[in-house]
């Protein structure tokens, strides 16, 4: 039997909560299908800090390449947010994408159908079906770029700057283009062209790879204009392409739309098959250790890590499937509506289970 090596990150705040649940589902998924999955805890993030002094051990990033896949909590706490920017939890984030080769970040924002009600966006406005593949570049630009702090005129000033190399756009529009071969053929590079220099490398490099999908429609929009139709009409979109900050920002708005930011999973890719897995919300500190955490985006990252590191498309989708069918019987408080029972992580992570 097929056995796959699995990392956990737990990580900080509600991570440990989210991650046990997703576990559950993992196990029981891998006896319906006839794999098997060991795991090996390894620290990352606040929780690293405390124990190591850096959010970042050596050891982590030696078990996480030895590894079929990572999942990932979350980090980050109240606890480490006066630690100077290269010692706090999310470096270690940065870190461990980096020494992955992680540039390739698959965010997607999809509708329940169950949770149409639940999205703070109306449904004439979300119409029939809602399907959209973030795709955002996760190694490089402004999350890289130098950075630090002077003096301008007598008075303290810190920089940072964006910068991407044709390479690095190049692999990244690849992937979104393959990506939208797969799905509907639309891809939107997303951009600042107008303004940034950075952004217009970024569309002339977009431009240059379209040339060997000739069977994808690509089109360009400026982030500003972006974030409004994400709101307007986001049923115009397919596949979104675009840089680390931009992608990080969209995806957080796109997510409303499905409902709760508690929904959305993401896979995060190197060139190999090895991913790493992670709700894209972070450690909710407020919320952590109460049992309210909803352990979905976790669970459907699962789903995403059979899909995309072990090609077991059955195996995924009848995750999401579960995750569907579990909506129409409970919520947890985020995405909470009259009619249903309020269950917590724990309990959602149970119904989830008993889906499989
Ligand atoms: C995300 C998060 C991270 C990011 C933070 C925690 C560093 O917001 O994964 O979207 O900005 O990439
Ligand atoms: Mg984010």
């Amino acid at each position: 039997m097929k056995n796959y090596n699995i990392v956990l990150l737990k990580g900080d705040g509600i991570g440990p909560e989210i991650i046990d649940e997703a576990v559950k589902v993992l196990n029981k998924t891998a006896d319906k299908f006839g794999f098997t999955v060991s795991y090996e805890d390894a620290l990352l993030g606040g929780v690293a800090i405390d124990e190591t002094g850096v959010p970042l051990p050596d050891a982590t990033v030696t078990a996480c390449k030895a590894a079929d896949a990572v999942m990932l909590g979350a980090v980050g706490g109240y606890k480490w947010d006066t630690l100077p920017g290269h010692l706090r939890p999310e470096a270690g984030l940065l870190g461990i994408r980096a020494a992955l080769g992680l540039f390739g970040n698959l965010r997607p924002a999809q509708i329940f159908a169950p949770l149409r009600s639940a999205s703070p966006i109306k449904n004439e406005i979300i119409g029939e079906a809602l399907d959209i593949m973030v795709v955002r570049e996760l190694t490089g630009g402004i999350y890289f770029g130098e950075r630090g702090r002077k003096e301008v005129n007598g008075s303290p000033a810190a920089y940072d700057t964006e910068m991407y190399t044709v390479p690095e756009i190049e692999r990244i529009a690849r992937v979104a283009f393959d990506i939208a071969g797969k799905r509907r053929k639309k891809l939107c590079s997303v951009d600042k062209a107008n303004v940034l220099e950075s952004s217009r490398l970024w569309r002339e490099t977009v431009l240059n790879v379209a040339k060997e999908y000739p069977e994808i429609e690509l089109s360009h929009m400026y982030v500003d204009n972006c974030a409004m139709q994400l709101v307007r009409n986001p049923g115009q979109f397919d596949v979104i392409v675009t840089s680390n900050i931009f992608g990080d920002i969209l995806s957080d708005e796109a997510s409303m739309i499905s409902g709760s930011i508690g929904m959305l999973p993401s896979a995060s890719l190197a060139k190999s098959s090895l991913g790493l897995y992670e709700p894209i919300h972070g450690s909710a500190p407020d919320i952590a250790g109460k049992g309210i955490a909803n352990p979905l985006a976790t669970i459907l990252s699962v789903a995403m890590m059979l899909r995309y590191s072990f090609g077991l498309e059955d195996a995924a989708q009848a995750i999401e499937t579960a995750v569907n069918d579990a909506l129409t019987v409970a919520r947890t408080p985020d995405i909470w509506e009259e009619s249903y029972p309020k269950v917590s992580t724990v309990e959602m992570g149970e119904i989830v289970l008993s889906k499989i």
